[in-house]
């Protein structure tokens, strides 16, 4: 009998099970409602409690905000879900969260803030797991906090080799924010040598939120493609894109791992000028062009 198992959380359905099909092993789903005081439940779908005792188990889930519930509940469900599979004496944990909710609060800021980005690995430390996986986290430092194997997955290639089936042509890759711009090099290479860099400049106003970006670059007839790990509010895509048009970009393709697309995002970076919005499976959403199951599922085997 197969020693693995994957539980396929609900935030990562298409993802989950297209790693255990990678991986060719048995998966199962949850069922999951929220009580009438609000408190998350989660359920894995399994008669038989025995069928995880002494399994290696490879619990999927994104902790991503979407419409059907936030990054919080999205947590709770990863540690309802550790705390179940270890009371039916699962061998082994393993977690794969593309999308690590809080990695940015990785910094205080301003003083009375946490830096929650750590707190958030310690309880997942607290539950007990032995491996973890995620994607192009904000700041991959975090990682060291876990008291078990970390690896963050790197997409990069992935997100090029998308784009390059799309036809640009005499690209420059445009990092937002300084931020950006170890992953927009790493990225730049995968579209071949000497693939310009352009780096803009981005303050953006820690009690307000309010961004401003500046660049001495010329795009003219350029392809833009800008990288960044995460569009949120789509303020950062939006506004290195218009900046990238106003410098003469031909086409501008906004690309992240992990589009959230809060709020109007869509409209802004749509508007903004971009041609394609292009994000991978760590959010399950209608720009999830790229999927991650592939290169997760070869780190497990
Ligand atoms: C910030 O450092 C991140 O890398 C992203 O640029 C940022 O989180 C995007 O947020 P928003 O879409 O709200 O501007």
């Amino acid at each position: 009998m197969e020693k693995r198992i994957v539980i396929v959380g609900p935030s990562s359905q298409i993802l989950g099970i297209k790693i255990a099909q990678e991986l060719c092993v048995e998966s199962l789903n949850t069922e999951t409602k929220k009580f009438p005081d609000g408190e998350n439940y989660i359920r894995i779908n399994i008669e038989n409690a025995t069928l995880i005792t002494g399994k290696e188990v490879i619990i999927v889930q994104s902790t991503g905000p979407s419409a059907s519930a936030d990054q919080n509940a999205r947590l709770m469900e990863l540690f309802m879900m550790i705390d179940s599979v270890k009371s039916m004496g699962a061998e082994k944990i393993i977690v794969v969260a593309p999308y690590l909710a809080y990695a940015r609060q990785d910094k205080i800021f301003r003083s009375g803030e946490s830096e929650f980005a750590k707190s958030i690995i310690n309880m997942i430390n607290y539950f007990g797991i032995n491996e973890f996986y995620s994607v192009d986290v904000h700041n991959p430092v975090i990682l060291n906090e876990f008291s078990c194997k970390a690896i963050n997955i790197d997409s990069m290639k992935l997100l090029a080799d998308y784009v390059k089936t799309l036809g640009a042509k005499d690209i420059v890759v445009v990092a937002p924010d300084k931020g950006a711009k170890e992953r927009s090099h790493a990225f730049a290479n995968h579209f071949g040598e000497n693939i310009p860099v352009e780096i803009f400049e981005k303050k953006r106003d820690v009690k307000t939120g309010e961004i401003k970006m500046s660049s001495n670059s010329n795009l003219k007839d350029k392809d833009v493609v800008i990288a960044d790990d995460i569009i949120a509010t789509g303020g950062t895509m939006a506004t290195a894109i218009e900046l990238s048009k106003a410098s003469g970009a031909r086409k501008v393709f906004a690309v992240a791992t992990h589009a959230l697309l809060l709020q109007q995002a869509k409209y802004r970076i749509m508007k903004a000028g971009a041609d394609e919005i292009i994000g991978t499976d760590s959010i399950d959403n209608e720009v999830c062009k790229v999927s991650l199951a592939k290169i997760i599922a070869d780190y497990l085997k």
